[in-house]
């Protein structure tokens, strides 16, 4: 192993830049060239790629975003595309390639590294923390912690105005970021895709909460479940009641990386470069119980990242 390249794709995520810092530093430190694929897949079928040294990587660990830019490329998948971007990377002599992302780009590195001799490393980079095969992806805590700190500020209002607000959270299909939003802003409802609560029992809690004299409520929404402007129509006409919600929207994806997700990221890419020294290939990365693991991509995309429902039941008991 001699040349490597590093991207990030899908959805940015704090802590990439973190991320990418780790893979470069790695591997020059193991005396590695690497170079830098800029704007994801686009850019590595687009030959966007360039060499980074250990200084283009300097004060980056504390900011949000990707300073490789990132893209979704769903033309990707077809593998006349993936052939041209093997091509640019056989070119430059490129013998390993660190792919940051979350499931989608999972799926295109898992094709390249069925396609050619380039080894290569995914390491899972998105707020969603959807990936099967590690308990936490990069981004997760900062996007976390971003909505809890709007939690606590919807709550000030709602308290002040006696309404119930709904809040609703990225996530895609997944309902961890809702989940721990929802524990740690002290939500009096939770609803995700793999637990839906019923809307009975949101109505309920409301007016259970009114009859004891508390008017206001905070629900945190998962995106995947429905919109958060749906739901505020459905509860106003059965309760009767003022219902607002907040769409976080994409503040979740910004901001300074915390920093569990910078120690995550730097433990991850460092790990990935590792893996590649070590002669592995078609892996994901991941942390379960504190520890670093690898999964091959196909037990990856073969199992779910299963929220944890415990969490769910704790959620429930502390907000009677
Ligand atoms: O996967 C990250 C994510 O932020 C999801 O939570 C969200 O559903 C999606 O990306 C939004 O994608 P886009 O930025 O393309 O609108």
């Amino acid at each position: 192993m001699k040349k490597i390249a590093v991207l990030t794709s899908g959805g940015d995520a704090p802590g990439m830049n973190a991320a990418v810092r780790a893979v470069v530093r790695t591997a020059i430190y193991n005396g590695l060239e690497v170079y830098g694929v800029y704007q994801g897949y686009k850019g590595l079928v687009e030959n966007n790629i360039k060499k980074l040294e250990v200084g283009d990587v300097g004060n980056i660990i504390n900011r949000g975003g990707t300073m490789l830019y990132s893209a979704r490329l769903p033309e990707f998948a077809n593998p006349e595309v993936r052939k041209g971007a093997i091509k640019n990377l056989e070119a430059l002599g490129i013998d390993g390639l660190v792919v940051i992302g979350g499931d989608g780009s999972y799926r295109g590195a898992m094709a390249l590294s069925n396609e050619m001799n380039i080894k290569t490393i995914g390491v899972p980079g998105t707020i969603d923390n959807d990936i099967c095969c590690t308990d936490f992806t990069i981004g997760f805590d900062t996007a976390l912690n971003t909505i809890v700190d709007a939690i606590d500020k919807v709550r000030d209002t709602a308290s002040s105005h006696e309404r119930a607000f709904i809040i609703e959270v990225m996530g895609r299909n997944a309902g961890d970021l809702a989940l721990f939003a929802g524990i740690a802003g002290g939500s009096e409802s939770l609803l995700i895709p793999e637990k839906k609560e019923d809307i009975d029992e949101v109505v309920a809690r409301i007016k259970a909460g009114e009859d004891r004299g508390k008017k206001h409520s905070i629900i945190v929404l998962a995106e995947g479940v429905m919109s958060g402007q749906d739901l505020a129509k459905e509860l106003k006409e059965r309760t009767g009641e003022e219902v607002r919600a907040t769409i976080l929207g994409h503040i979740q994806r910004g901001g300074t990386p915390s920093a569990q997700d910078r120690v995550l990221a730097s433990r991850l890419g460092n790990y990935a470069v590792q893996l590649l020294l070590a002669g592995e290939s078609g892996r994901a990365v991941g942390i379960q119980n504190n520890k670093l693991v690898s999964t091959k991509f196909e037990d990856v995309f073969g199992d779910v990242h299963n929220v944890d429902l415990s969490i769910y039941d704790v959620s429930k008991q502390l907000s009677i």
